[in-house]
């Protein structure tokens, strides 16, 4: 084979943020038409040399070719320039605009000039061409996740991408909006682009890339051919030393009722039937998940035992006492812990430091203040500990929460809701983000808590989080519950069937 030069050569390159250095020397080396994972730990530099080579951050030190040819790329505009794109995970489109003006929005080329038709009639062409389906007259506002990120696909490939970075692109998908993406991101590869793609998840690695680059503390730490490695391999290189296997589990030391919920029913922020009469128990040492494709109820029903959204029916027991309409800070006070879906939303205030976020929610009472007044010593040897405890890297509590990576963010979450005696603990979607060792770290502490006594009801979309966690679970369907089943009896097959709403008994 005659060698044409890479497509993206980046090498040695530094990025510093003052004293911190996220990148460190890295490079990254990238063949045309190939699908390259880009993965490492939380923290590892991942999406900083992505925003370097799409021009949002300029490197301190090394260099960048594109086939070949030298560049510096001073802002996304040259980054697109020179055929780089970009499927931002926090989807930046306009939502009552369709999905054709979305995607030639900002490109001088197209402009108001075009009629709607034509501009359907051009959007539907790049659809065929890389067999991406979704109504281009349709607006965005109307369309599920899964969906709007075709559209930041589209976005890409109308600008004339030959290089698009997708960084976590399946963290907000369901189960089948991964293979579904699965199946694009290998056309692309067919009609001759290049992909780069960021995960956490070994799977996703084995079943879509052809080459690994494994980043550790801004530096190469593997380059590996995806079918000549194995995952453990793979993690070893990322972490560093070898997983435990998951922890064996006490049977459950069962004292009685910690959550009980009757026929609960609420309508979701734009008015649908969110949740249709819930019903469920958790113990007190018991963890029960809640499996299901997210938009099904999970977070209303989330919502409403934290005293965040009003349900409009029903009994939300704690302790003997109704809470169904306290307001979150009661509800806090009954010793009920909180890992929200939308971190950056709901979890953190971003413009906060780690150690201010390490206790939101806690600043009115001892140990943190006294009458009123913050004792800013005992927030920060708390900050410092945790970070420590839950790995925040780097582990300094008076970093600006904002400006840590996704994963770390995650950690704070975890952190303050994990670090204190809760009687009962909601979370929703806990490890998404987070690699491989936090991952293990996470669910290590929520047996730790189950075994101490704890009630965890434990909302996930990941099979294998709920799999290996759970004591019962529960099947969520269209605001229902379908099934509960202890965990032994809960195959992989059985559950996806209950996702996809076939009831057992019905005819699949
Ligand atoms: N704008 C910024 N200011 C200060 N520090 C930053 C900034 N952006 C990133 N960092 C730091 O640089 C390091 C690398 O972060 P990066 O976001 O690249 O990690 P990542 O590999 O994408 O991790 P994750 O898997 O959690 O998304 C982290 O320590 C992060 O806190
Ligand atoms: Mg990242």
């Amino acid at each position: 084979m005659s060698a044409s030069p890479p497509i993206v050569e980046m090498r040695g390159v530094v990025k510093r943020f003052g004293d911190l250095v996220a990148l460190d020397g890295a490079d990254l080396v990238v063949q045309e038409r190939e699908i390259h994972a880009l993965i490492g730990e939380n923290g590892a530099g991942k999406s900083t040399l992505m925003n370097v080579l799409y021009g949002l951050y300029r490197p301190d030190a090394g260099t960048i070719r594109l086939r070949g040819q030298e560049v510096r790329l001073r802002s996304p505009r040259d980054a697109i320039a020179s055929g780089i794109g970009m499927i931002h995970q926090h989807f930046m489109l306009i939502p009552p605009l369709t999905v054709a003006e979305n995607v030639v929005l900002g490109d001088e080329r197209s402009g108001p000039m075009l009629g709607e038709r034509r501009l359907a009639a051009r959007v539907r062409e790049l659809e065929d061409r890389f067999h991406i389906s979704v109504d281009p007259e349709t607006k965005v506002e109307d369309l599920p996740l899964g969906l709007q990120q075709r559209v930041e696909i589209l976005k890409v490939l109308y600008r004339g991408s030959e290089l698009l970075i997708f960084d976590e692109p399946t963290a907000v998908l369901t189960p089948q909006e991964v293979d579904e993406l699965f199946v694009i991101v290998r056309q692309l590869r067919d009609e001759g682009k290049t992909v780069i793609f960021i995960t956490h998840k070994l799977r996703e690695v084995f079943a879509v890339t052809d080459r690994i680059t494994v980043l550790r503390d801004g530096r190469n730490a593997g380059n590996l051919l995806t079918k000549a490695t194995n995952a453990s391999e793979i993690a070893r290189l990322m972490v560093g030393r070898d997983l435990k296997p998951p922890a064996a589990r006490t049977p459950v030391q069962s004292s009685g009722t910690a959550l009980e919920i009757r026929g609960l029913q609420a309508k979701s922020d734009r008015g649908a039937e969110a949740l249709k009469g819930i019903d469920l128990t958790v113990n007190a040492g018991e963890i029960l998940g809640i499996a299901g494709v997210s938009g099904n109820g999970q977070s209303e029903l989330a919502e409403c035992i934290l005293g965040l959204h009003e349900p409009t029916a029903g009994t939300i027991l704690i302790g003997g006492a109704d809470i169904a309409h306290d307001d979150p800070k009661r509800t806090r006070e009954r010793g009920v812990a909180y890992v929200p879906e939308d971190r950056r939303a709901e979890g953190l205030v971003l413009a906060f430091t780690v150690a201010d976020n390490f206790i939101l929610g806690k600043q009115d009472h001892a140990p943190f203040s006294h009458r009123g007044v913050l004792d800013s010593d005992v927030i920060s040897a708390n900050g410092d500990r945790l970070a420590k405890e839950f790995d925040v890297r780097p582990p300094n509590a008076r970093a600006i929460v904002g400006n840590l990576s996704g994963g770390n963010q995650q950690k704070v979450v975890l952190g303050r809701e994990l670090s204190e005696q809760p009687k009962l603990i909601v979370v929703n979607q806990p490890t998404r983000g987070l690699d491989i060792g936090s991952t293990e770290y996470v669910w290590e502490r929520l047996l730790e808590q189950r075994a101490r006594g704890c009630a965890v009801l434990l909302v996930s979309s990941e099979l294998d989080e709920i799999r290996a966690l759970s004591d019962r679970i529960a099947v969520m369907f269209e605001g229902r519950l379908v099934a509960t089943l202890p965990a032994a009896e809960a195959t992989e097959e059985r559950l996806g069937l209950l996702m996809a709403g076939h009831t057992e008994g019905a005819p699949a």
